[in-house]
Formats: structure tokens, C-alpha cells, sequence
């Protein structure tokens, strides 16, 4: 239900295309919905050890999802079959969760995950260690949230869409500077905008020229989601129609958040309530 006609009438328009815009009201709502997915993936953090499957972590998600009243987004998302991502080591994203995936000591893996509250969306994701994790993998998932923070920052009103691209493609790249690797930036998948459904307008790049694409403004809403890999970033797809994996087996870390443009500048939705 958005943009002409639907109960909200307020969109913006970028070239044809609509961007839902929230009222204050509607992002409390969005808060509430982002908080949840933070309590959700606060408690797959906790279990995330040796030995657990990654489909037990999913099991533990759409329990704490359902808990609170509220349904897991990706489930059945064009046939997505489970409540998160899990994408580990050299899974970038949509990694499907599975009984046979033993998480190991020195895996690296990604949970996103997303719900639905009161018919508002959240979407978050983190890249946790297994363990012991080498120094390398540690600072690859520390640029990628490095770089996600950097991105946040720039979701200012009056600013353009590209310079939170713009803002995730010079941290992401002085981090790698910093650690002496060249970070790849994936490029095949990005941020979106969310709100009463879970991809909306407008696509998000982690990487651009800043100053293009439709104008920041208080309401809108977008999820910020950098995805980095140690080596080349080129992504091939796997024969189950989902998981997304580095072409050259390098690991890969992801880091997303989803925020609210408002006067005041970013506000952060997926985060737990105080
Ligand atoms: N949450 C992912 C994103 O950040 C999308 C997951 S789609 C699913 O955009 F189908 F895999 F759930
Ligand atoms: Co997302």
C-alpha cells in the first residue's frame, strides 16, 4: 500500500519513479519493526558458535520474530525458504541456512534478517566470527562496518541518494589503503528503500560519483547494506538460485542497517530500544 491512490499519498518522484515517504508517526512504527530485527539478530549473535548449524540460527530468528507478534520478511520472498541469510566465508549474500552447515572455528559468517511489525519493514544485517578469526577477516568485516557508518552519515536531507555511494566507496577504499589489501566493493547488489515492503525505490550503489540520483529527503527511508570481499568482488551465483558467492573463493563480509532520513539528519531504525 504506497504511493498514488494507496492510503499514503506522499511520495516523492525521481524520473518516473515513486519513493515512499514516511510521516514522523509512520517512522516510530519503522523503529519499532527495526528494533525487533536488532533484538532478533542479537540473539542469533549470542548462539553463533562452534558446532551450531546455521539453520538452528534460523529457527532461533523466526521464533523471536513470531514472539513478538511479527512475520520474518524473507520467508517466502520469491521463494526464499527460510527467516535469514546466512552466508558464510566465501558466501557474500543469500546464503540459504541449512542443518548440514556446521558453523566451524574460524568461520566468517553474515546473518541478515528482516521483519515485518504492524505491516513496516526492517532489514539488518551483521558479520559475526566464528571463534578465532585471522586478523585479516577481522579487519575486512571492520572496513565493511566501517564503511556502512560512513554511508549513514551521508543520508542527510538536502544531500543526494549518490552520496551515500559515494561515502561507502572512499571508506571502504581508505580502510583497504589502512590494511595494505585493495577491499573489493560488490557491485551486483546494493542498498534499497524500505518501508511498507521490503525492496522499494530507489536502488542504492556502494559506489559512485556523489551529487546524482533523487534528493535526500525527511521521510524516506533506505537500507544500507556494503558488501566487501578481501579479493576480486566478481560474484557468481549458486545452482540452488540464491546464494551469492566471490568467483574467486575470497572471503566476503556484509554490514547493513536500515535508516530514516529526518531533519535532524540519519536516524538509525535497526537498532535495540533503550
Ligand atoms: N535482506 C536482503 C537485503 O538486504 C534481502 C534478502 S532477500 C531474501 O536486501 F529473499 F533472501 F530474503
Ligand atoms: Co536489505
Amino acid at each position: 500500500m504506497s504511493g498514488r491512490g494507496g492510503v499514503r499519498g506522499i511520495i516523492a518522484r525521481w524520473r518516473g519513479r515513486d519513493i515512499e515517504l514516511k510521516s514522523p508517526a509512520e517512522l516510530e512504527a519503522m523503529r519499532a519493526a527495526g528494533a525487533l530485527v536488532a533484538r532478533t539478530l542479537a540473539a542469533v549473535v549470542e548462539q553463533t558458535k562452534p558446532g551450531v548449524s546455521t539453520a538452528e540460527l534460523d529457527a532461533l530468528a523466526e521464533q523471536t520474530i513470531r514472539d513478538a507478534g511479527a512475520v520474518p520478511s524473507f520467508l517466502g520472498y520469491h521463494g526464499y525458504p527460510a527467516s535469514i541469510c546466512s552466508s558464510v566465508n566465501e558466501q557474500i549474500v543469500h546464503g540459504i541456512p541449512s542443518l548440514t552447515q556446521i558453523l566451524a572455528d574460524g568461520d566468517l559468517i553474515s546473518v541478515d534478517c528482516g521483519a515485518i511489525l504492524d505491516g513496516w519493514h526492517g532489514d539488518a544485517a551483521v558479520t559475526i566470527p566464528v571463534g578465532a578469526v585471522s586478523p585479516s577477516d577481522l579487519a575486512l568485516s571492520a572496513a565493511c562496518e566501517v564503511a556502512l557508518y560512513a554511508g549513514i552519515e551521508a543520508v542527510q536531507p538536502g544531500g543526494r541518494l549518490s552520496d551515500i555511494s559515494h561515502a561507502v566507496q572512499v571508506a571502504a577504499e581508505a580502510a583497504g589503503r589502512r590494511d595494505g589489501v585493495g577491499y573489493g566493493i560488490v557491485a551486483e547488489y546494493g542498498g534499497h528503500g524500505i518501508g511498507t515492503a521490503m525492496h522499494m525505490d530507489p536502488f542504492l550503489p556502494n559506489f559512485g560519483e556523489p551529487g546524482q540520483g533523487p534528493r535526500l529527503v525527511p521521510g524516506m527511508a533506505l537500507a544500507v547494506e556494503p558488501m566487501l570481499t578481501a579479493g576480486d568482488p566478481t560474484t557468481r551465483e549458486l545452482d540452488d538460485g540464491w546464494t551469492v558467492v566471490t568467483a574467486d573463493g575470497g572471503r566476503a563480509v556484509h554490514w547493513e542497517h536500515s535508516v530514516a532520513i529526518t531533519e535532524d539528519g540519519p536516524r538509525v531504525l535497526t537498532v535495540l530500544s533503550d
